[in-house]
């Protein structure tokens, strides 16, 4: 018997993007969930609705996964028994399409695939989709139950949150070479930014670290503006649900607690920026303008952070080390006073053309590319 049944605990496991681990746990710590590191991510015990919880609140989760069960199952049979035995009328009314996640690690009970098809059979369900093991892809409309086997253990989660959580609801468009919400929201928390100092984005796209930081300087949590799967539960408790929703409402500022700036060449990409903004329903100052001749603004310091253009596109691979130096210009002129976070593509060229003294280099992932996030500056975290 597991832990969900004994103390009638929830336990769930949050995974998110390599490199965030630590930003993960910074805000589990800040909301007082208990956690313990798991590969990927966290695993948390509390009440429940945690998991309501971790997907309305955690910024840099990109996923949050419900255990459902774990047991010990050395024959076909016995794995039969366990799964049958999931409280699976909790999680799904049989209405919805249900997807089948496995994961096998070392040597399990023979024949796996043949008994986790006939369970799924069982369950009314005769398409078992063998997906890979779910991260940031969208599974889709219906439910992912997620089944590892490793050795004789077995364990058995549904995947609560559905579409991946850097899709807050706010960017219907997207610029050129966006970034995921999540993957920013991780960037400004590894930057030591908490909301209550300027923050500066020079190349601001489409917005993104604009409206992350945004909500997070009005304590607005990401989930406000999408629906999630676990609201298609026959446990579904929608009453907790719309507590959890209008306590996170309350807590949450009108506006930023410092100012937030965004400049870009493109016109085009601030029009972007601005409709997303206007869909977040924060108010940022944007302006079109050359980081070559950007002057820091009146603004006690700050953070500046930017994602620069990585070259992957037809012609625009000789600019870049250009660029990259008058970026690194701009930041060790006019923005001196100012902290700096940068996520660039791993490449020494390009670190080096950017001039940052002293720079500290976190490694991350940017679309399955390998990056580099480069932190310089005063204000330390
Ligand atoms: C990789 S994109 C930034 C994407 C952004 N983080 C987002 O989430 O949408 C790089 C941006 O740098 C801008 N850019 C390129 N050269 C620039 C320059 N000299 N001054 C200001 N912005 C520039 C581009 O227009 C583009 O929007």
């Amino acid at each position: 018997m597991d832990a969900r049944a004994r103390t009638g605990e929830e336990t769930v496991y949050v995974s998110t993007l390599p490199g965030l681990e630590p930003a993960l746990e910074a805000e589990a710590r800040e909301r007082g969930l208990p956690f313990r590191r798991a590969e990927g991510g966290i695993e948390c015990e509390g009440p429940p609705g945690l998991h309501q919880t971790a997907n309305l609140h955690l910024r840099t989760a990109s996923r949050v996964l419900l255990r459902l069960g774990t047991f010990t199952a050395p024959t076909a049979d016995a794995l039969v028994r366990g799964l049958e035995a999931l409280p699976m009328a909790d999680v799904w009314d049989g209405k919805v399409p249900l997807r089948m996640s496995v994961t096998l690690h070392r040597s399990v009970a023979p024949g796996p695939a043949v008994v986790l098809e006939s369970a799924a059979v069982a369950w009314n369900q005769r398409e078992v989709a063998a997906a890979g093991y779910l991260d940031d892809e969208d599974g889709g409309p219906g439910l992912t139950l997620l089944v590892r086997g490793d050795g004789e253990r077995w364990t058995v989660s549904v995947d609560t949150s559905g579409a991946p959580l850097y899709q807050r609801g706010y960017r219907q468009e997207v610029g050129r070479a966006p970034l995921r919400e999540t993957l920013a929201a991780g960037i400004l928390r590894l930057a030591g930014y908490a909301g209550d100092v300027p923050l500066v984005d020079p190349m601001c796209g489409s917005g993104t670290f604009l409206v992350e930081g945004a909500w997070l300087s009005q304590r607005r949590p990401p989930g406000m503006l999408r629906t999630f799967a676990f609201q298609s539960f026959p446990s579904f408790d929608s009453q907790a649900w719309a507590r959890r929703r209008a306590e996170a409402e309350a807590e949450a500022l009108a506006e930023p607690r410092a100012p937030i700036r965004g400049y870009d060449l493109n016109a085009g990409a601030l029009g972007t920026a601005r409709r997303n903004a206007k869909r977040a329903g924060v108010t940022l100052a944007l302006e079109r303008h050359d980081l070559r001749t950007l002057k820091a603004p009146p603004d006690a310091p700050g953070l500046v952070v930017a994602n620069p253009p990585y070259g992957k596109r037809v012609g625009e691979a000789e600019d870049l080390p250009e660029l990259y130096r008058a970026l690194g210009a701009t930041l060790n002129g006019a923005f001196r006073e100012w902290r700096k976070a940068l996520i660039v593509p791993e490449e020494p060229k390009l670190v080096a053309s950017l001039g940052l003294k002293g720079a500290r280099q976190l490694n991350v992932k940017n679309g399955g590319l390998r990056c580099l996030l480069l932190l310089a500056g005063p204000l330390a975290p």
